[in-house]
This record gives structure tokens, sequence and C-alpha cells, in this order.
């Protein structure tokens, strides 16, 4: 085990993993076994009243190791497609295990294979009529009950391009077309056993709440044979100093609250359904970049650090303008700043930008939400030196413009529970990039 000091207060990752990652190849990404164990078993810990079935939203990260290590860990699985489904049961985990919840409207071989899903056992959560529509019949006629997501009209995100509830965006089948996809579902002899609600994520952990109070009366009111409730995802976490995070064992406790009254007053027993994506692996994950250059915009502009990697691996500042901590580590594995004590660092003087190497003027890692790019605090790196991207575990890998530019698909290493490395996913080499190409001469 290393002894030397850690990246984040939290977890297990040293700057001589650090190093150890950049011999692979930079950009990299670096997860910590240790910590994302420790986040399934908080999510596992949650109270509840009549039970509790948490599953990963794997498209959070999607790499086959981070998938096997939440199943064996007990959680299951949320797909949001049907080869998230494909790749989670290629990754070893049973249908049985898995629930869909995908905008997408399964026909041609798609519906061949969802037909074969169900009937190994995978949840289905119909998200919108036309689904039920296309649904209905085989799941009457083979005796599977659905899930059905429910657009409550009110939502709570990071960011308004988050919110998943409002009526700026489609998921889910809005209450006001609710009593006809139920009154199709009665007449087809459908079973709706589930019902299910994401407000969106990272929002704000009160609105979490109302939507508890929220969702258990559309249960009341519409759902008489609903035996499982759904929250989603979206618990809030603290990336950066200063951010406060969801307390989940608070709202498990209000959640076990509610759902007991519920019982005394319906006679329903309810079992608990969350799931998280960012929970579990966002502050289990850093994105290690060297620095390849040094530039300045002139006496009133800027320094800049370029870093070989930015949005191309992770584009959620770009995106969302999320905020990421950012770590210095020199070439030798000193660590020369950590974003969670910047007590050695002059606030007016040590600000910096980092950059990426794309050729888009907001590849940075630091924008506001807005596009304008932030000077940080840290410690002046050289060339060849570290700056480390942290809270870089979740929608990062999974969700980068990897090819842009024609750079590579960034190679992941697990630092494992007992210390060392294991790369899980290798780099992509540069003719993968074009390998699917035809050309015309
Ligand atoms: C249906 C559903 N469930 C779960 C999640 C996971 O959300 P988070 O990563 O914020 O926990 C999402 C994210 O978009 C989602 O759409």
């Amino acid at each position: 085990m290393s002894t030397a000091p850690r990246l984040a207060p939290w977890g297990t990752v040293t700057p001589d993993h650090v190093l150890a990652a950049a011999k692979v190849g930079t950009p990299v990404y670096l997860y910590d076994e240790a910590q994302i164990v420790q986040h399934c078993r908080n999510i596992l810990g949650m109270p509840n009243a009549y039970g509790l079935e948490p599953r990963f939203a794997m498209k959070a990260n999607s790499t086959r190791a981070i998938l096997q290590l939440v199943a064996r860990e007990g959680l299951g699985i949320d797909a949001s497609s049907l080869n998230e489904a494909r790749r989670a049961h290629a990754a070893g985990i049973d249908y049985g295990r898995i629930m869909l919840t995908t905008q997408e409207v399964p026909l041609g071989q798609n519906r061949t294979d969802l037909e074969a899903m169900l009937r190994e056992g995978l949840r289905y959560n119909v998200c919108s009529q036309r689904q039920m529509e296309l649904v209905a019949d085989f799941a009457a006629a083979n005796g599977i009950a659905v899930s059905l997501r429910v657009h409550p009209g009110v939502g709570s995100g990071e960011s308004a391009t988050r919110n998943t509830g409002d009526k700026y965006s489609c998921f889910g089948i809005h209450l006001s077309i609710l009593p006809d996809v139920l009154a199709l579902a009665k007449t087809k002899g459908v079973t709706i056993d589930g019902v299910h609600v994401h407000i969106g994520s990272g929002g704000d952990p009160e609105a979490w709440r109302a939507n508890i109070d929220r969702e258990l009366s559309f249960v009341e009111t519409y759902f008489p044979e609903a035996t499982r409730v759904s929250f989603g995802g979206g618990f809030k976490v603290a990336r950066m100093p200063g951010e406060k995070a969801a307390d989940i064992v608070a709202l498990g406790n209000y959640a076990k609250q509610r759902f007991e009254e519920f019982y005394q007053r319906t006679g329903r027993k309810l079992i608990m359904e969350v799931e998280p994506g960012t929970y579990v692996v966002a502050n289990c994950g850093y994105l290690v970049t060297e620095v390849i250059d040094r530039k300045q915009t002139g006496a009133d502009g800027f320094d800049f650090i370029v870093a070989n990697g930015g949005m191309e691996v992770n584009t959620r500042p770009l995106l969302y303008g999320s905020c990421h901590p950012f770590y210095v580590v020199s070439a030798e594995g000193e660590l020369l700043s950590a974003e969670f004590d910047l007590s050695g660092l002059d606030a007016d003087k040590d600000r910096r930008i980092v950059v990426g190497r794309c050729c888009e003027s907001g590849d940075s890692q630091s924008l506001d939400e807005e596009g304008h790019i932030l000077e940080r605090v840290m410690a002046e790196p050289k060339v060849g030196d570290y700056v480390v991207i942290g809270g870089a575990g979740a929608y990062c890998a999974a969700m980068s413009p990897f090819n842009y530019n024609s750079q590579v698909q960034a190679p992941e290493i697990l630092v494992r529970a007992d210390g060392s490395l294991a790369v899980v996913r290798r780099a992509q080499n540069v003719a993968q990039i074009w390998a699917n190409e035809v050309g015309i001469l």
C-alpha cells in the first residue's frame, strides 16, 4: 500500500498511482476500487421500510470492470438503451438484474432481442405511449409485468440540461396522457407493477425529497397493482470544496417514513428502488493529463497551461459548465497542489488557466455555464508535470467525444483495493479511428 499523500481527502489514490498510470500513457482515467465499493455499500445501506433494490445507472460509467465491480457488490443495472443492456449482459450480468429505461422504440431485430431479454427477466420501464402500444400484447401474453416511467412535470438538475422532469424534457409518460396509457394497459391485460420517476441529475436534494411525496401520490392515485417505486438517480455529489452533497441517509429515512405512512393508509408495502450513477462513481475517478505547453496572451491576457487532455476526455465543463477539482503532480511524483488544500498558494497570483489540445476555444476544464474560461488557483506546473482532474468517474470516459481531432480513446486504469493497478481499458490505437471508414478512391 502506498504511503504517499492522497490526492483527495477521500479514497486511496496517491501521486504514486498517478505516476504509475501515466506510464501507460496520458491522458488516462484512474479509478479507485475501494471508494467505489464504499459508495455501493452506502447505497445498499440506505434506510428503507420494506426493501431496497438499487441499480447502477451504467450510462455514468459503462466500462466492463466497473460494471462487474458494482454488480459484485450487489447493485443491479439501469440501462438506458438496448445496447447498454447487451453490454451489461456481455460483462456477465444476468438480464434479471437489469432494468431498461430508454427513449428508444425497439423495432425489427431490436424488438426481437428485447422480447428475448424480457423472457430472461429484463425489467422494462415503459417510457412512452408508443412503447406501451408496442409491448402490451407481448407482455400480456407472457405474463410479464412492466414498470412505467411517469413524467411529473417538475424536475431539478445541476444545469438546465440535466433536468429531466420539467416541460423542457420529454422523459416518461406525462401526467396529462397517463390515464390513456393506463386504459390501454388495462384493455390489453398488462400488469404495471412498478412506478418510476427520475427528476434529473445533481439537482437540489430538497427537490428529490419532494419527489418522494409526489411519486407516492401517483402510486396511490393511478397504480393499484404497483409493488415497487423507483426514485431514479440524481443524488447530488460534492466534487468541489464548498459544494454540498445530498445526504442519502436523510433521504432514505424520509422515504422510509413515507412508505410506512403509505402502508398504514393503504395496506400496501412498497419496495424502494434507486438508480444512482454519479453517486457511485463520480468522486472515484481521476483524469491524468500531462502538461505539454505553456502560452500567454499578452499583458491583459492570461497564462495558459496546455494539457494533453481536455474536452475529448472530459466534456462536462463544456457541456454543463461543471466544475472539477484540480491536482498538480510533478513529473517526479510530488503533489504540488490539491484542490481541497490550497493554503500554500497565493489566491491572487497563483491563478491559471488549463486548456486542452483540441482546436476549440472552449476546450478547457474550467468554464462557466456561458462558456467563459475561468482561472483557477493551483500550483504552477512545468511541461512534463501532470494536471489531474478529479470527479472524473462519472460521465467522462462514458460520455466523451474521444475521437474529436482524431485523438484516440484514452485508457482506463483501476487502482485495486490492494493498491495494485489494473488496466481495464486499453488505449485505442490510431488505426481504430478510421477502421470502419470506406474510401472512394
Ligand atoms: C433514468 C435515469 N436513471 C438514473 C440516472 C442517473 O443519474 P445520476 O448519474 O445523476 O445519479 C439517469 C441519468 O440521466 C437517468 O436518466
